[in-house]
């Protein structure tokens, strides 16, 4: 597999770290700790074609492959794991979903806006007792002829105060287990649709989290995606593109972590000379670098096979399983090489560290990628 990348890619990637320095890196520890939402990097973002990169332009996206898509990520990543959540939800999760499986008129309304930036969306699968069993769905949307009545709650849903459009998973046909759900666009503002408290998040802490509460809201027929009961799959295909993003959050999480750490070890001494040429730190940043190689590589892969069309159910699973370990690892180590310095705030490392654990967490738990890379090991 060729991954020399393009002079198109290399300049997306390089707007992208561009951006990071200006844009993210300067209040990115004061966000982290009052629980910011980056409201003013996401709109500028917006402006960059970053919100909806693989959009195709005739609705206002950027018209780029995964690749370009993944490079953004892994750049924003470095710097600010929380930016980069908003852009993987929304053009994972939301405009992807939208442009693969909506209608016109659904791209027409929502797809349009969310690709250009102007608004963000949400992708609300989660409930109390449903995050990885996903198919035990106790938010129901039940056929009123024309519309649908929603009622139930979800939770952990990322962009859950600051989105304007909702992707929303629910139970129509009880009965019919899996195959009887739904996935309805929701707008903010329908009656009855209610947002709830902000979690307090231990990393990611710029992100907005929320509880979301629906109680008799009233959804038109047309805001139905895909036939009737397509809900579950169109998760399932979603998710699965999701889970791309997210490995390149994670690799960039590893990369950024490992970048600061370099640095400081080939400039921090002790024992009269540059830690890094004590083997101890030495044979740390050898693994780390390695590790976070091996990571790209897989994390490219995936991206490359989504753009070749060909299957990336397992390439996506194993690049987030790999890479999110190698976030954690990673950012455990660079706090190490820092010592004092890495446990306390201004020197990012701790706040990496805190970041990454998210990575074996939200789309999918490292269990759920080693359920869906077994099944396909073992079904071929
Ligand atoms: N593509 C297409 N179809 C798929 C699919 C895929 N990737 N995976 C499963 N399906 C289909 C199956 O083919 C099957 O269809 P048929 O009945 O027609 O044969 C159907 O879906 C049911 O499949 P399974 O029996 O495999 O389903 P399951 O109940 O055993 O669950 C699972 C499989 C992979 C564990 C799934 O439940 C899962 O992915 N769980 C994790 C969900 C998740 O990622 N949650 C995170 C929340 S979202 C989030 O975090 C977003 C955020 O805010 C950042």
């Amino acid at each position: 597999m060729d991954f020399t990348l393009t002079e198109e890619q290399k300049m997306v990637q390089q707007a992208a770290r561009d951006f990071t320095q200006t844009e993210l890196l300067p209040g990115v520890i004061e966000r982290d700790e009052k629980q910011q939402f980056p409201a003013e990097a996401v709109g500028k973002m917006g402006e960059l074609g970053f919100m909806g990169m693989m959009v195709n332009p005739d609705y206002g996206g950027s018209g780029l492959d995964t690749l370009s898509y993944v490079l953004v990520m892994e750049e924003l990543s470095k710097v600010d794991a929380s930016a980069s959540v908003v852009v993987s939800v929304n053009n994972s999760l939301v405009c992807w979903g939208l442009e693969t499986y909506g209608t016109p008129e659904q791209k027409d309304k929502y797809l349009r806006r969310l690709a250009a930036g102007e608004i963000i969306g949400a992708f609300c699968l989660s409930e109390p007792e449903a995050g990885s069993d996903a198919s035990s769905q106790k938010t129901t949307a039940l056929d009123k002829g024309d519309h649908y009545v929603l009622n139930g709650t979800k939770n952990w849903i990322t962009n859950g105060g600051s989105a304007s459009v909702y992707l929303v998973i629910a139970q129509t046909h009880p009965e019919m287990g899996h195959k009887g759900i739904n996935a309805l666009i929701v707008e903010k503002g329908m009656p009855g649709f209610e947002i709830g408290p902000k979690e307090q998040k231990m990393g990611i802490r710029g992100s907005d989290t929320h509880s979301l509460i629906f109680n008799d809201v009233k959804v038109p027929k047309e805001n139905r995606i895909g036939p009737d009961g397509f809900g579950f799959k169109f998760a399932m295909k979603t998710l699965a593109g999701g889970r791309i993003g997210i490995a390149a959050q994670a690799l960039g999480i590893a990369a950024g972590a490992y970048e600061l750490a370099l640095k400081y070890a080939t400039q921090r001494k002790a024992f009269g000379t540059e830690i890094a040429n004590h083997q101890a730190i030495a044979f740390k940043l050898a693994d780390m670098h390695t590790q976070i190689e091996a990571a790209r590589m897989m994390v490219y892969r995936a991206a490359i096979d989504k753009d070749q069309d060909a299957d990336y159910d397992l390439s996506g699973a194993m690049a987030k399983l790999y890479a999110s370990q190698v976030a954690m690892d990673t950012t455990i180590e660079a706090v190490q090489i820092h010592g004092g310095n890495g446990y306390v705030k201004e020197y990012h490392v701790e706040r990496l560290m805190r970041d990454a654990k998210i990575t074996q967490i939200y789309e999918g738990t490292s269990e759920i990628q080693k359920m869906v890379i077994s099944r396909s090991i073992l079904k071929n």
